[in-house]
């Protein structure tokens, strides 16, 4: 197989460059304006982030690339979000990814976001972006929401994925891997910080007001995972969290009658999943450091993507990439097979 080049916008702690990496890409340049997305990165690989503002970086400072990448920010379609879209600062920023592809004509791109993108303004948030994609840059445009669960992690986590492609190329997203789906119990740690306790107050604050909202007829609350089943999409910020909570071992402080209930853990043994588990979750290797603080790495965990999911992906583009070069090497080597040989078989080869 041939090696392509690769970029990665909004790439935070570097979870679509783990995903390239895996699917045989060389990923040559990373940018996100997060200082501790940064230390994260930096902690991780061994070349440093651009760390500016994408809207200041003019398009030649780029370096050319085969594949550009991009998670742009989703909290402006996001469900938990304000929804907002084009209206919020962060929305438009899809519009510095297509000012980018404009001015470096890569393959192909990926981008991936949310599947509330897909419903989003009735459907108009994503019909202005598939025109500007198709009609305004000239790309042929595949998209598609792809579940993480169906890629080897027990977690439900439904993104949408869009390919684009300079050229007329056959392309394919990849079909489910079939194996027996993992389990929430299969990643979870053994010793548990009491850290990831619940206090005994806070518990009973969370039980409180899941009984209000039930006593009411609405599902909202705490929920507390099954080991033999998958967790939910992990989000940043506290609610998701307590939507993926676990049963343990009781904590060595756990709580009985007459102690002090902010000062001791639930007396259930229910705990917040921790920073190693959320990672693997997103199919993160054990050997991936996080240098900040629990807050900040939840954040980082709660935006970044399922790797396995990223690297099936592009595992597709490259085959499709290899289709493209094959094809494009024989229309050299045989003029004749094709009426017109573009002049952009020779510049890409
Ligand atoms: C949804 S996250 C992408 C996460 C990433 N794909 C990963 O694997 O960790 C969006 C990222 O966009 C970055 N971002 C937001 N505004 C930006 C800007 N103006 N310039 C550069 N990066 C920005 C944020 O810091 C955040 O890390």
């Amino acid at each position: 197989m041939s090696s392509f080049t690769a970029i990665d916008l909004f790439s935070g702690i570097g979870g679509v460059k783990m995903g390239l990496q895996q699917a045989g890409f060389n990923v040559t340049y990373s940018n996100d304006n997060d200082l501790y997305c940064r230390k994260t990165f930096e902690t991780n690989f061994n070349h440093g982030l651009d760390h500016r503002d994408i809207t200041l970086i003019p398009s030649k400072e780029i370096p050319n690339h085969d594949l550009l990448a991009a998670g742009f920010p989703c909290q402006p379609f996001s469900m938990a979000g304000n929804q907002k879209g084009f209206k919020d600062p962060r929305g438009v920023l899809f519009f510095e990814v297509a000012r980018i592809i404009k001015a470096k004509q890569p393959k192909v791109f990926l981008l991936e976001n949310v599947k509330n993108l897909k419903s989003h303004n009735k459907g108009e948030t994503l019909k202005t972006i598939l025109t500007i994609l198709e009609k305004d840059l000239g790309y042929n445009v595949h998209y598609s929401v792809l579940n993480s669960k169906d890629f080897g992690l027990p977690q439900s986590r439904a993104r949408i994925y869009i390919v684009g492609f300079k050229d007329n190329v056959e392309f394919e997203f990849p079909e489910k891997i079939q194996i027996k789906q993992p389990k929430i119990s299969d990643i979870l740690e053994k010793k548990v910080d009491e850290f990831y306790y619940l206090s005994q107050k806070y518990y009973e604050g969370l039980a409180n007001h899941k009984a209000r909202h039930s006593a009411k007829g609405s599902g909202f609350g705490f929920e507390i995972l099954n080991p033999n089943g998958i967790s939910h999409s992990l989000v940043v910020g506290n609610m998701g969290r307590e939507r993926n909570l676990i049963k343990d071992r009781l904590s060595k402080n756990a709580y009985s009658e007459g102690m002090d209930k902010a000062k001791t853990k639930n007396a259930l043994g229910v705990r917040k999943l921790t920073i190693r588990e959320c990672a693997r979750l997103q199919g993160f290797p054990d050997s991936f450091l996080f240098p900040v603080s629990r807050t900040q790495t939840y954040k980082q965990l709660g935006n970044t993507v399922s790797i396995p999911v990223i690297k099936a992906v592009a595992i597709q583009i490259r085959k499709s990439l290899d289709k493209l070069k094959s094809k494009n090497k024989s229309l050299i080597d045989n003029p004749k097979l094709g009426e017109t040989i573009s002049l952009r078989a020779f510049v890409d080869l």
